[in-house]
């Protein structure tokens, strides 16, 4: 089965072919650097972007593979949530493109998306605890099945990615900060004394990351002097021990919450850990040892599977498409904060 994937929902226009559960190719335009001019992604550039590139970028990837729009059996898109209009840009494009081709078309969830695609490395053994950590969302998952998803626990303000990147950016790093700041926190001494780790005294798996945020704004403000020098390469070592400490706090929060639901959650032996944060070094470390010391396993997918990528919504989109899922015409794109509705129709 030759499945299409489609992924626009933020600020990278990416597209990827893949034919039974092996990707075939990828392509991918970013626009970080566009938006890093404003220090965050403008949603109505975003999704301009994402008109820009999609016909080009899929004439490059159908016609490099020899490939022809008849030969798709499947075309997936990111169908959200996502920013609105760079979501309705892939919605659109994937259903002309499913009509003309007679294909099957598949709205995929993006953030299921993003636990599937370490599928495509090695195979995913159900049911499994899943953690998602992306500039938009961090969440803890009950996986149970390709179709089903349980959140036990989502972040109550900041998503993990998102509190990186406007510490980042108070710190003066470039944007996206969460991947600067990585690299300088590997030159750094952490304190842990140094910044909080918010929302731990509680028996939930929900997160909170916006009143370290405000810590660190604070810190700043009383000494200046921990900004140093913000060029990556001539970083103070006060500015890089900074990020150190700011990367162990949100990475302990994390850890503390998934040892908690491991140990809700005594049979689950899996740990899948996905989106763009996951290709934070020190997050990548600690929850390798957390599932050391359970002696239960870390699926852990390589970083360019970890931030947006089409390769994770063609492989989720194939999934649902063997098991004789789809959409019709009528799929809506659903934007940030709005409920996905559970519209899969069964074929055949
Ligand atoms: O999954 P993703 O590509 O997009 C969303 O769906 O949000 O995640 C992007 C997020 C950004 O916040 C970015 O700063 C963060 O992932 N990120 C990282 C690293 N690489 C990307 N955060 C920490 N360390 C990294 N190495
Ligand atoms: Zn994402």
């Amino acid at each position: 089965m030759l499945c299409l994937g489609i992924e626009s929902s933020c600020d990278e226009t990416a597209l990827a072919l893949v034919c039974d559960g092996t990707l075939v190719d990828a392509v991918l335009a970013s626009q970080a650097d566009m938006h890093a001019i404003f220090g965050g992604v403008v949603p109505e550039l975003a999704s301009r972007e994402h008109y820009r590139f999609m016909g080009p970028l899929y004439d490059q990837l159908m016609s490099r593979n020899g490939f022809r729009a008849a030969d798709l059996d499947v075309v997936a898109v990111a169908r959200g949530p996502g920013l609105l209009g760079s979501l309705l840009v892939g919605v659109a494009f994937a259903k002309a493109l499913a009509l003309a081709a007679q294909a099957r078309f598949v709205g995929v969830n993006h953030l299921h998306a993003h636990l599937l695609a370490v599928g495509l490395q090695e195979s995913i053994p159900w049911p499994c605890l899943g953690l998602l950590v992306s500039g938009g969302h961090t969440e803890i998952y009950l996986m149970e099945s390709p179709m089903r998803f349980i959140r036990l626990g989502r972040s109550l303000d900041d998503a993990a990615g998102e509190a990186l990147d406007k510490i980042a950016k108070l710190l003066g790093l470039p944007y996206p900060g969460g991947i600067h700041l990585d690299a300088l926190a590997r030159r750094g001494r952490a304190d842990p004394k140094l910044f909080p780790r918010p929302y731990l005294n509680n028996d939930n798996l929900d997160f909170s990351f916006s009143g370290l945020k405000t810590s660190v704004a604070t810190q700043i403000a009383r000494d200046a002097s921990l900004l140093g020098t913000a060029a990556s390469t001539g970083a103070s070592q006060r500015l890089c021990n900074a990020c150190a400490s700011v990367n162990l706090a949100v990475v302990e929060s994390l850890c503390v919450k998934v040892a908690r639901a491991l140990e809700r959650f005594p049979d689950m032996r899996t740990l899948v850990l996905a989106g763009g944060v996951a290709a934070n070094s020190l997050l990548r470390t600690r929850a390798a040892q957390l599932m050391e010391e359970r002696a239960g396993r870390l699926l852990l997918p390589p970083p360019h599977l970890c931030t947006d990528n089409g390769a994770m919504i063609a492989y989720a989109g194939e999934l649902l498409a063997r098991r004789m899922f789809g959409h019709g015409m009528d799929m809506e794109a659903i934007p940030r904060g709005a409920v996905i509705p559970d519209d899969l129709r069964q074929y055949g």
